[in-house]
């Protein structure tokens, strides 16, 4: 009854000790000592071992050590073995901070004021009241209702934007493809937290940029894969977007002669909004493992059809 992990080693050790005091009937090892491959009944990965399911023959579920499960191919997943993601407490947190920040830089102008400290301008930017700023979020699981329940303090009209339709206190809710030029058409900064599906691939692109107002802004926190990034310089270039924030790119390490690196309307992080922490994670995945042996419901369980 082993836990294979494959993910960032020096977290793991952490994991392993929570493992150990937590949980000694089930040994937790860190890839790539796999043991006897035999013995391993649960596999927690970021990204998996290649052919993992032919490597580890008695393999009863995986688990995705991120928020995302995109980095598995669902279609070569036996319907025996489910695939679960991470929703844990800090993992959350982190998200929600991001997108505060990122909505607050955007809504500050600082992206404009980082460009002007270079080139040593005092220039004043007119200032909006977050009353007449309006956020839409696409995505409404846990993190996008967590980050909107967090912005609910700044007075900025909120909208949210999902697949099914959703209820939220606070929110104008938007739901599927009839709704969502609506939606764009009323959001000031978009923030994209959707999973990456076969539907929302490229979801990010000209004819969304261009249902939203003049000058809107982007932050994505999704999958780089989200966006077409064609599109996002094209509409940079025309002035039909201001802004974006990016923390996902379709090729990470973005390479180094992308034209993102350089562009004045473009901020960079290296996907590092949300990190889950062993010291909540482990815990969770203790009470889905138990709930599992159990037969009872585990959390964060994806549904082949839908990709989430
Ligand atoms: C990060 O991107 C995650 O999926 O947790």
């Amino acid at each position: 009854m082993t836990i294979l992990y494959k993910a960032d080693p020096e977290r793991g050790l952490i994991w392993q000790a929570i493992f150990a005091e937590h949980a000694p009937d089930l040994p937790f090892l860190i890839w790539p000592d796999i043991g006897d491959a035999t013995a391993v009944r649960y596999l927690v990965a970021w990204q998996p071992p290649d052919n993992f399911l032919e490597l580890l023959p008695n393999l009863q579920v995986v688990f995705s050590v991120g928020a995302g499960v995109d980095q598995f191919d669902l279609r070569l997943l036996p319907s025996h073995i489910p695939l679960v993601r991470m929703i844990e407490p800090s993992l959350a947190e982190g998200i929600v901070e991001y997108v505060v920040l990122s909505i607050l830089a955007t809504h500050r102008n600082l992206i404009n004021y980082i460009g002007d400290q270079r080139r040593k301008q005092w220039k004043s930017i007119r200032l909006v009241p977050a009353s007449r700023r309006r956020i839409g979020v696409m995505g409404l699981g846990v993190l996008g209702r967590s980050a909107l329940d967090r912005l609910k303090t700044f007075g900025f009209p909120l909208m949210g934007w999902s697949r099914s339709q959703q209820v939220i206190e606070g929110v104008v809710c938007f739901s599927g493809s009839e709704q969502f030029r609506d939606f764009l058409s009323a959001c000031d900064i978009l923030v994209c937290l959707l999973p990456l599906t076969s539907e929302t691939r490229g979801i990010l692109n000209r004819h969304t940029f261009g249902a939203m107002p003049r000058g809107a802004a982007l932050i994505n926190v999704g999958r780089g894969a989200h966006l077409v990034e064609s599109d996002l310089l094209d509409a940079l270039e025309c002035g039909q977007i201001s802004s974006a924030i990016l923390d996902v790119l379709s090729t990470e390490p973005l390479p180094e002669n992308h034209a993102f690196w350089e562009h004045p309307g473009i901020l960079i992080t290296p996907h590092i909004a949300g990190m889950t922490q062993p010291e909540t994670a482990a815990h969770v995945l203790l009470d889905n493992i138990r709930c599992y042996q159990t037969g009872e419901p585990i959390e964060g369980m994806v549904d082949a059809n839908q990709g989430y």
